[in-house]
């Protein structure tokens, strides 16, 4: 039931309407940036992109395919194991193609830093990074998206395609979990 659901839910950080509006943003300066390519690959990093991938690319006006990535993740826990593997790969050729990677949230820099390196190897013209949420906080790895929807604090967040064990995904805001559901 959407009330016990909700119930788990310490505050909604980002509600629906600002990340529609945020996201619009986004897509429009993306669009001016690639204005004179005929096309983008576009990746989504599973699972957590999917809300924020779906929104973007509703809003980009050049020519795109979308892709996907599995990469390992924090699996039920909320501290990030280093490990970056991947699960799924790209079923594409991206050989100077320009690449725009889509994350949920830039934590401690590890999954798009191995990510990116990981891409630019293979030949894209260019790799460019796209991600809803940062936690500048929290970063080990240098590095910078090229996008950022919304800086937050170091809390832990879900909704919007962001898990907590598999779940909370479906929610349509960014919230914060209360702490007793993972301590
Ligand atoms: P790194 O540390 O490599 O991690 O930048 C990025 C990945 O970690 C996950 N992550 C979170 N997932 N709420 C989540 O649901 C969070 O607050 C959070 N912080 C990091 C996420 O999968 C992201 O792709
Ligand atoms: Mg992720």
């Amino acid at each position: 039931m959407r009330e016990e659901l909700e119930e788990k839910i310490e505050k909604v950080l980002i509600d629906e309407e600002s990340l529609t509006k945020r996201i619009k943003q986004l897509a429009s300066q993306i669009n001016e940036y690639y204005k004179d390519k005929n096309e983008l690959v576009i990746v989504g990093i599973l699972k957590g992109s999917i809300m924020f991938m779906a929104e973007l690319s509703k809003n980009i006006n050049i020519n795109c395919t979308l892709e996907f990535m599995d990469v390992s993740s924090y699996g039920a826990s909320t501290e990030s194991s280093g490990n970056v593997k991947i699960m799924k790969d790209l079923d594409t050729d991206i050989t100077n193609k320009e690449v725009l990677l889509v994350e949920d949230i830039i934590d401690t820099g590890r999954t798009l830093e191995a990510l990116r390196r990981s891409l630019e190897k293979r030949g894209a013209n260019s790799v460019k990074i796209v991600a809803l949420l940062d936690k500048p906080e929290r970063r080990l790895i240098e590095i910078k998206a090229d996008w950022v929807g919304f800086k937050i604090p170091n809390e832990f967040v879900v909704g919007f395609g962001l898990d907590y064990n598999q779940l909370y995904r479906n929610l349509p805001f960014i919230g914060v979990l209360k702490r007793e559901v993972y301590e």
